[in-house]
């Protein structure tokens, strides 16, 4: 596998949180932050409501911004959605895929993620993939079976040009805002299955420039260890990317040694 070129990310999934006033002044602190910190890539996924407004306060500093779901289907009678294209012109560069709360709450099928990776490679947005295990999968001994099932179905079709781009995070379903977070030890086996995966789907070299992202719990008292992993790529955080007194130190910490 070639050398790590991977620059570390910074991802802060909002959720359904933030109205336009506490936003603005956590986007303030991360702009500022960006300036001095070229070796981490930040990112927040407002809600959609506040795309436009979010990519234009970041706009000219290197804070980027995704939308946290999409449609697959260009146009249409699909009440409620959104097309990669309405994000892309939102000012999105990248967008949150398979999250397991659109996979658990709202029934997102395999097959309906992978039609969204594709949709949104097409529209030139980085997919950000999440795959994960729920907690009695994990305890049966599946997890390598059900991440490798949800990667393969949602990369079917996308070949070693858009593989080298695409973000993959691992967050296992039991520490999502569970306060468990899965110990780098954990995380590491299937952070370097992850990366086995995608080189088998393209070819090493592609696997190793693709971010793979940890998720779950994530705060500034376990972001040390897990950015030590040498497949772990930066973190997918929900909660304590909320306020700029947890996710400065969170983006602080992620860059690599
Ligand atoms: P959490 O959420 O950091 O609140 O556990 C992570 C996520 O859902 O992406």
């Amino acid at each position: 596998m070639s050398e790590n070129t991977r620059v570390p990310m910074a991802a802060g999934n909002w959720k359904m949180n933030l109205g336009r006033d506490s936003a603005r002044k956590l986007v303030d602190e991360l702009r500022n932050l960006s300036y001095s910190l070229e070796s981490v890539q930040i990112l927040v996924a407002p809600p959609a409501l506040l795309l436009p407004l979010v990519a234009d306060w970041v706009s000219g500093s290197r804070v980027m911004v995704a939308a946290q779901n999409m449609h697959w289907e260009a146009r249409g009678a699909f009440t409620g959605e959104l097309s990669a294209s309405m994000v892309r012109e939102a000012g999105a560069t990248h967008v949150i895929l398979g999250h397991s709360e659109r996979r658990h709450v709202f029934g997102e099928s395999d097959d309906w993620i992978r039609r969204k990776v594709g949709a949104a490679l097409a529209a030139d947005l980085v997919p950000i993939l999440c795959v994960g295990e729920k907690l009695e999968e994990r305890e049966a001994g599946r997890t390598l079976d059900v991440v490798g099932r949800q990667l393969s179905i949602a990369l079917d079709g996308v070949g070693a040009d858009d593989g080298a781009k695409i973000v993959v995070a691992y967050e296992p379903v039991w520490a999502i805002g569970t306060g468990k977070t899965a110990t780098p030890a954990d995380a590491r086996e299937v952070h370097a299955f992850v990366r086995r995966s995608l080189a088998e789907t393209w070819d090493g070299e592609t696997a190793g420039r693709a971010h793979i992202l940890y998720g779950g719990s994530v705060k500034p008292s376990n972001i040390a260890g897990l950015i030590a992993e040498p497949d772990i790529d930066g973190t997918l955080v929900g909660g304590a990317s909320l306020t700029a007194e947890q996710f400065v130190p969170i983006v602080k910490s992620s860059m690599k040694r």
